[in-house]
């Protein structure tokens, strides 16, 4: 119990830190990303096959390889380029949170909806961590580090560099009255199970599904919502628990590269 209690407050400081190295305003450009629904191919009114990926998503309208794309994927095989990428319209958000609510313009809009619609539902949501700096996630990551070790570490928390966080396009969403925050049992709390029925048609995907750990290199993150737009998020949702790395073809990443 100390340990876990230990574990939980030296993550707490460490996510504060994160809030204070995120770029002051007046260093934010202003926005210039375009809205994923202009540009993305319509849903048809039937649902295609799960396996018609590529008639659907064709990754000429969103790369996956760069860091300013909607559907770029970031993992263990997959490192930010550059290393120490900055998202171009970073947005605090006005919102419950319990650090700093910062998000990419596209991905603040859509959470500000979600937020609003759950709100309507009797679902209160809190932002638990939004954008995280590279310098953010090196905190982060060495926190980790030394609470648990090296490789109990790696299977929760990315490497500077790695994490979708620092793309601005990942939130870790925890419920009003705190229970089950960043924990497993998130998933089968009200809040939990409402994203999972409604954060598809908001554009979100779930990243570390369930079972997957083989392929995200992650445990199960319930909390962890990836926004990549409706369009994806919905044709995602089509198949329980499918990863970003399956849907585009891309190798299971559980490790590093040498
Ligand atoms: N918890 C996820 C893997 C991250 O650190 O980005
Ligand atoms: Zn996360």
């Amino acid at each position: 119990m100390f340990r876990t209690l230990a574990l939980i407050a030296t993550v707490s400081v460490l996510l504060t830190g994160c809030v204070t190295s995120s770029p002051p305003q007046s260093e934010i450009p202003a926005p210039t990303q375009q809205s994923p629904t202009a540009t993305a191919a319509p849903v048809p009114s039937t649902p295609p096959p799960p396996t018609a990926v590529a008639a659907v998503f064709d990754t000429t309208l969103y790369s996956i390889d760069e860091a300013d794309s909607l559907w770029v994927v970031v993992d263990k095989l997959r490192r930010l380029s550059p290393k120490k990428y900055v998202p171009k319209s970073l947005t605090t958000m006005n919102v419950p949170h319990a650090y700093t609510p910062i998000l990419r313009r596209d991905a603040a809009k859509a959470y500000l909806k979600m937020f609003r619609a759950a709100r309507r539902d009797g679902i209160n949501l809190v932002v638990q961590s939004g954008y995280r700096s590279y310098s953010s996630q090196v905190s982060v990551y060495n926190g980790w580090v030394a609470s648990i070790g090296r490789n109990a570490a790696d299977l929760q928390s990315a490497r500077p560099g790695h994490s979708e966080h620092q793309i601005g396009l990942s939130v870790d969403i925890a419920a009003a009255n705190r229970v089950c925050t960043i924990q497993a049992c998130f998933g089968r709390t009200p809040e939990g199970k409402w994203l999972m029925h409604n954060a598809p048609r908001f554009g979100w995907h779930l990243r570390y599904p369930k079972g997957k750990t083989s392929i995200t290199g992650y445990i199960y993150e319930p909390w962890h919502w990836r926004y990549v737009g409706v369009e994806l998020a919905v044709e995602l949702s089509l198949t329980p628990k499918i990863t970003l790395e399956e849907f585009f073809g891309l190798p299971a990443a559980p490790n590093y590269a040498k």
